[in-house]
């Protein structure tokens, strides 16, 4: 059984800030393509092009990647509709991400326009030449593009929430450099402790004594141990 860890995996961490800086660039090169029409035009539609096509490997890769490694469970904090938020953005950016290079990829097919990435590689089209399909992709791929940056800002909203006002850990299990501050954040049905925490029963013995809280939820104890270093909390489910 694959189980979900108390923080996202290195990878997965590196895939997200990657994916992150390029969709930003392809946002702002994009309307920067669509508002210039100087020499500049050119240069930024070579870039855009490819970076975009990159954006669609990485985002299937990291779809795998996140099969193979589920996201650390949400803090027993959250509520059952902020959840819910969570989820359907991080869905909503993941179809974002897939959809809006393929959306761009077949527009250009059906304007006869070559996806070329670099030098004489070209991508072949995916769509047949049509100026009415690629009018109606045309606005799709601006739509879909400003529904990202939304979707975006609400997610950079919510993160800085986590990060600097409830400070429950989900920041921080993005932003693998943060490993001094690194707190438990999932209830799970197993006893997990953070790196910096040995779990052998030597070491928690020097532990200075734990503060047990009360659940806030049915399912699980947070027990928190405060060490000269640093906050953990360790997560326990109940036995089943
Ligand atoms: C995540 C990926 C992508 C994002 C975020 C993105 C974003 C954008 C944005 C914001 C615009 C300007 C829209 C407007 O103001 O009307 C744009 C235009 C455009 N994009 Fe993308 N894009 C992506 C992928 C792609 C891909 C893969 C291609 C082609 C292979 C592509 C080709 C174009 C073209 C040709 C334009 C129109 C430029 C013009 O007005 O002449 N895009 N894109
Ligand atoms: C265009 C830029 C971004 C995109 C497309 C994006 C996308 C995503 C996605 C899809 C997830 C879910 C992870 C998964 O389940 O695989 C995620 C998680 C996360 N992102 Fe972003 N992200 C972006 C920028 C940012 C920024 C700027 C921050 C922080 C300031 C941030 C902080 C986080 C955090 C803390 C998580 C973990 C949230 C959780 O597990 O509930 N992201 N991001």
């Amino acid at each position: 059984m694959i189980r979900s860890q108390p923080r996202f995996s290195a990878f997965s961490t590196v895939l997200h800030w990657l994916m992150a800086l390029l969709i930003l660039a392809m946002l702002f090169s994009g309307i920067g393509m669509a508002a210039s029409v100087s020499e500049r035009y050119k240069w930024l539609v070579s870039i855009h092009r490819p970076l975009g096509i990159a954006i669609l490997i990485l985002v299937v890769i990291r779809y795998l990647n996140r099969l193979a490694n589920p996201p650390p469970l949400m803090p027993a904090t959250m509520t059952a509709l902020e959840r819910f938020g969570a989820k359907a953005s991080h869905l909503l950016l993941y179809t974002l991400m897939l959809v809006l290079p393929l959306v761009g990829w077949g527009m250009l097919s059906a304007a006869s326009y070559p996806v070329v990435l670099y030098g004489s590689l070209q991508l072949p089209p995916i769509l047949p030449h049509s100026l009415a399909i690629y009018a109606l992709l045309r606005n799709l791929h601006t739509y879909l593009a400003y529904l990202l940056f939304a979707t975006f800002l609400a997610h950079l909203g919510a993160a800085l929430l986590h990060g600097l006002i409830r400070q429950d850990g989900v920041l921080s299990s993005m932003a693998s450099w943060q490993r001094t501050r690194s707190t438990q954040r999932c209830i799970d049905s197993q006893l997990t402790v953070p790196a910096s925490v040995s779990s052998s029963a030597e070491t928690l013995e020097h532990l200075p004594p734990l503060l047990v809280l009360p659940a806030t939820d049915a399912q699980a104890l947070e027990l928190t141990v405060e060490d000269t270093a640093s906050t953990h909390v360790a997560a326990i489910g109940t036995p089943e």
